[in-house]
């Protein structure tokens, strides 16, 4: 969706591909998104339940954001969360579930999943917020109310920029509901600010990307593990591979590793690690022990501070640390660099993978 973009907005501004240059804008849109404040969004308990929460729905990348969204709502508000894929969202949830809001996150506005879903929601009587990146698109139409994530014309078919930027307005969101600690707002005011120099170093680091993205382009398979508020993230890290690398790429919730996934790796089908700064961490440590003691080789993405990792893991890359909650956009930022790299290598049409729409308008 281009319409009403300015031209030198979508040029790729010297650099090899637009994911490239749209990876490099992170730093500014998210400074810009963080000066926003979010006004109230969520309107009052029409049905007279404390229990009825919201609901985000979205697909691709937007559904991975859905998934980190439910967890920095709940996480700050106590409000309950859900999130579905649009995709599977086919019958109208009302009979059972009461929702207070349901979100539709859409980078282009236009996927004509995200939206039919929204609009049977909508027709059922609940309030719809929309979600997304294109001022004036299909959904922010059809929605009752629009929050936009302002990341500007987001032209290579991966998402990149758009998803960080729903993950910052999501928090944004959750952060202009009545917060379970008001203290917590004033924590996370600092390391907002400092968000977005974080997130500059780790693309200043080029080469600590490239190089473990080559290695990763030997293998044909790549599982991609994550808990709690990583899941999303090991999830997304898993589809960027998929889409600009062509390699098999799964992604994986750690603890779910010995339920099925473990009997698939092997000294070939390498593990990429998401480490968390919360109470995930020990979990996560234990499954990269698990995998290391069967041969598997491990490439842990973690913040400073897990040097130790480097005994442990065969490749690291470490970055700033910050809140856990703004963990994830560092380590999207890193998962990014990583499938782009990985892609580079392999000398792929990065910004136009086969058989893949930026926005997919049929249902
Ligand atoms: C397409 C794109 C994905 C994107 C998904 C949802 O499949 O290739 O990158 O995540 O649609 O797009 P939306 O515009 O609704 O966020």
């Amino acid at each position: 969706q281009t319409i009403g973009w300015a031209p030198e907005a979508v040029a790729r501004a010297g650099y090899q591909h637009l994911m490239l240059k749209e990876i490099h804008e992170q730093p500014r849109i998210i400074r810009n998104i963080i000066q926003r404040k979010q006004s109230a969004w969520l309107p009052g308990d029409s049905f007279g339940e404390t229990t009825c929460g919201v609901l985000l729905i979205g697909c691709g990348s937007s559904y991975h954001a859905c998934l980190a969204g439910k967890i920095l709502i709940e996480r700050l508000s106590g409000i309950q969360a859900n999130a579905e894929l649009a995709t599977e969202l086919f019958d109208v949830t009302g009979s059972t579930r009461r929702y207070r809001a349901v979100i539709g996150l859409s980078q282009s506005g236009e996927t004509a999943d995200t939206c039919a879903a929204l609009d049977r929601q909508r027709q059922a009587g609940f309030y719809t917020v929309a979600v997304s990146n294109v001022p004036g698109s299909r959904i922010t139409r059809l929605a009752e109310q629009t929050i936009l994530t302002d990341a500007g014309p987001e032209m290579s078919v991966a998402a990149t920029k758009s998803f960080t930027a729903q993950l910052v307005t999501l928090l944004n969101m959750g952060l202009a509901l009545p917060l379970k600690e008001p203290k917590r707002a004033l924590d996370l005011t600092g390391e907002l600010r400092a968000l977005p120099a974080r997130l500059q170093r780790i693309l200043d680091r080029e080469d600590a990307h490239a190089s473990a993205a080559r290695w990763l382009a030997s293998f044909k398979n790549i599982i991609c593990i994550g808990r709690g508020i990583f899941l999303p993230i090991a999830l997304e890290c898993a589809l960027k591979l998929k889409e600009i690398t062509y390699i098999h790429a799964e992604g994986c919730a750690a603890g779910e590793l010995k339920h099925g996934t473990l009997a698939l790796l092997s000294p070939v089908t390498p593990v990429i690690a998401f480490m968390g700064t919360d109470e995930t961490r020990a979990q996560m440590l234990t499954a990269i022990r698990e995998v290391k003691a069967r041969g598997v080789p491990v490439l842990a993405i973690a913040p400073e501070g897990e040097e130790d990792l480097e005994d442990l893991a065969d490749r690291v890359i470490l970055l700033p640390r910050t809140d856990p909650l703004l963990q994830p956009v560092l380590a999207a930022a890193a998962a990014q660099m990583l499938a782009y790299h990985a892609a580079l290598s392999l000398n792929l049409p990065i910004d136009n993978p086969r058989n893949l729409a930026k926005s997919v308008t049929v249902e």
